[in-house]
């Protein structure tokens, strides 16, 4: 089992806070060329976020070609590819070595990339790879800086589906849209295999991500597995409900379900959020060591249909009062989440008039209850109630 557990990269806040500093001056002061790449023949974006499993907060870089095809198998025997994860995502730790033609290569615990991508395929996955803007990738191996095309047609030569692109390592910070611009290009060269790009640029990359064909961004940095910090990232991803669904999905980072030290209450508030927020999905955990209650959360059908909904809205926070109500609108009615911050329960009356919702049942999605409306709801510490209009 891997030793290091959640942690955020100072360096990305660090280039947050420069590339904000630059972009400021470029709006006030005007910039003599615009770093920006924009993809001008994109592939047609996921019309859904995208669902899948990473390998980076169960297991970090302690990963190779065995331990993934053991987690799509669990993916497989416990339901969740039935419930429509899909992308098996190698995160940080499979790379090797730069040959002297400038070939990427994967470590020895990752003998054939190709085969591995084969066998995903073969069980009805899609296969998601990871790599690094600069030189060297988060956890110091190898990164794609200087390689961008090379790199992606190595990816594509793989049958990859989905690349995680990282921002560490980087000497010019103010360069990224502009690299981030290159491997989107190269990726989407053929247009008969669509790849999905997700970056984690911490710089407002919803404001400029979405022009270069990138279908997630990164909106916060790294989770610390802490219910706080879960919702501060949820908080932060609620300002952003505008920029969800055209191109792409505001990531708020992955689903910590059964990793972590979340309880299962804050476990259903994260999948929660996470789908009223028409986030990603993707599990990071073990899956072999779920337990039931962790894929229950995971698997609901009802929670996985709000998240998936066509109308491809995200929710916005509508009241805060005892709890916070969040609001998304569903191609068919209304999702409704009711989020107790409190580490004890509260009562609270919930009427969707207050809303302006005319909705008189509802059904609570974690009891499996029809509610009555108006009606009086108890919500657990640090609880919430998942309510879709009937
Ligand atoms: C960054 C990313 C994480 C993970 C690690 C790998 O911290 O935000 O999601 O990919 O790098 O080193």
């Amino acid at each position: 089992m891997a030793t290091r557990q959640f942690f955020s990269h100072p360096r990305h806040t660090l280039l947050s806070l420069r590339l904000i500093l630059i972009l400021s001056v470029c709006l006030l002061l005007g910039c003599p060329t615009p770093g920006f790449v924009t993809v001008t023949d994109p592939m047609p974006p996921p019309p859904r976020p995208a669902m899948g499993w990473s390998s980076w907060y169960g297991f970090q870089t302690h990963i190779s070609d065995q331990l993934i095809r053991q987690q799509a198998e669990a993916m497989l025997s416990n339901g969740m590819r039935q419930a429509g994860y899909e992308y098996v995502n190698i995160d940080d730790g499979w790379q090797g070595y730069r040959d002297a033609h400038g070939f990427l290569h994967p470590n020895s615990s990752f003998p054939d990339m190709k085969a591995l991508g084969d066998y995903l395929h073969s069980l009805g996955f899609k296969f998601g790879i990871y790599t690094s803007i600069g030189k060297k990738s988060c956890d110091g191996l190898v990164g794609s800086f200087g390689h961008e095309a090379q790199d992606a047609q190595t990816f594509i030569d793989w049958g990859v589906d989905f690349v995680k692109y990282d921002l560490c390592n980087l000497d010019a910070w103010e360069t990224a849209p502009s690299l981030v611009g290159k491997m989107s290009t190269a990726l989407r060269k053929n247009e008969k295999h669509p790849v999905v790009l997700s970056i984690v640029v911490l710089s407002e990359p919803w404001q400029w991500a979405p022009r270069l064909a990138v279908n997630m961004w990164r909106i916060a940095p790294d989770e610390t597995g802490s219910y706080r910090n879960m919702l501060r990232i949820a908080d932060a991803d609620a300002r952003l409900a505008s920029f969800a669904g055209n191109v792409g999905w505001n990531d708020p980072d992955m689903l910590l379900v059964g990793a972590g030290g979340l309880t299962l209450d804050e476990n259903r508030t994260q999948m929660t959020l996470w789908a009223m927020l028409a986030a990603p999905l993707i599990s990071s955990t073990d899956l072999v060591h779920l337990n039931s209650s962790q894929l229950e959360i995971l698997t609901d059908a009802h929670a996985i249909t709000v998240n998936q909904d066509p109308e491809v809205k995200q929710a916005t926070i509508v009241k805060q009062s005892v709890v916070d109500v969040w609001r998304k609108r569903l191609a068919d009615g209304w999702a409704i989440a009711i989020i107790n911050r409190k580490k004890e329960p509260v009562t609270y009356v919930f009427d969707p008039n207050d809303l302006g919702i005319q909705a008189s049942e509802a059904y609570e999605i974690w009891t499996k209850q029809t509610v009555t409306l108006p009606s009086s709801i108890t919500v657990a510490a640090h609880g919430c109630v998942f309510l879709k209009t009937l």
